[in-house]
């Protein structure tokens, strides 16, 4: 689904103007020029809204530098450095590239991947609080990336399915997904796999900022849920993953260069679509920051029949 903002945009209590991109999820930041420094009201509202919409796009932001987008999304919390170091920007290892572009006989960024739904780094013990993904460069045709909204998705989920997925924990393994859906790059060394054993995350969060649930799984990075085998695993997953990115949790941007998309990875799950790989070219720039252990408030009350 691909809602445009609404002409009308509203100034928030908190003093920064959006307007929203879906009826459920993602507004449209205005008025604010990432390549300079955010004030302290502006900072804090633009965190909040974040955590309300789990999505923020900042159009028209061309003249972003690497260094200042590394500056804006450490205001959020230290910076990750992926796993995968032969993507880092050079002179900027916080940004992470993700292109289909050769220059000199190598790849510049991470190709071919992403297309499966997925919350950023959560396979890690404290996963990605939110990710900044600039648009450097994008094909005409393709390329999109979609996001679904988990805190909808858990609000409509079937009260049995909730009940269930309440008590249990899935387990995220980056190696894995790697071997599973990565198998066109070059393979993990022993040495990247010892940084990302398999972690243990509740299926649903509480938003550390919202205090609002948000269904907390995805088909590609979790391999199973904690006391079940794969097999056992992998239909529960399936007909979960497929009622969250239902179409109306769904939004889907179509990218522009200088466009800016600041994703929380504690409510969304997002995937990009394809393009021609061979005759188009796409260059995206991400920060990854950093977040806390993932956490379920739970009174032991609600899981009474
Ligand atoms: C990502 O998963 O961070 C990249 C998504 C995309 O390339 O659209």
């Amino acid at each position: 689904m691909e809602v445009r903002p609404t002409p009308s945009s509203a100034p928030t209590s908190s003093g920064i103007e959006t307007s929203p991109l879906t009826p459920s999820i993602g507004v449209e930041v205005h008025g604010i020029d990432l390549s300079r420094p955010l004030d302290d009201a502006t900072l804090a509202a633009v965190r909040r809204a974040l955590a309300d919409n789990s999505i923020l796009l900042f159009r028209e932001q061309t003249d972003l530098a690497p260094a200042e987008l590394v500056a804006f999304s450490a205001r959020f919390g230290p910076l990750e450095h992926h796993v995968v170091s032969d993507f880092l920007l050079p002179g900027h290892p916080e940004i992470f590239v993700v292109s289909n572009i050769v220059e000199n006989g190598r790849h510049i960024g991470a190709y071919g991947g992403a297309k499966w739904w997925h919350s950023d780094l959560s396979y890690m013990p404290e996963p990605s609080l939110g990710s900044v993904f600039q648009c450097i460069e994008c094909p005409r045709d393709g390329g999109e990336t979609e996001f679904a909204g988990m805190y909808a998705a858990w609000e409509e989920l079937a009260p049995d399915r909730q009940r269930w997925l309440l008590q249990r924990r899935a387990i995220h393994d980056y190696a894995w997904h790697y071997a599973t859906y990565l198998s066109h790059r070059k393979p993990l060394t022993e040495e990247q796999k010892a940084r990302i054993p398999p972690t243990a995350h509740p299926c649903v969060r509480t938003h550390p900022e919202t205090g609002r649930r948000a269904l907390y799984l995805s088909s590609s990075l979790v391999h199973r849920f904690e006391g079940m085998s794969f097999e056992e695993s992998r239909p529960i997953l399936d007909e979960v993953n497929e009622f969250a990115t239902s179409p109306r949790f769904v939004y889907r941007h179509r990218w522009r260069p200088g466009d800016v998309v600041f994703w929380d990875n504690r409510s969304t799950i997002h995937r990009a679509c394809p393009f021609d790989e061979q005759g188009a070219r796409r260059r995206m720039h991400r920060t990854t920051i950093k977040g806390d252990r993932p956490f379920l408030e739970l009174d032991p009350s609600e899981l009474d029949a």
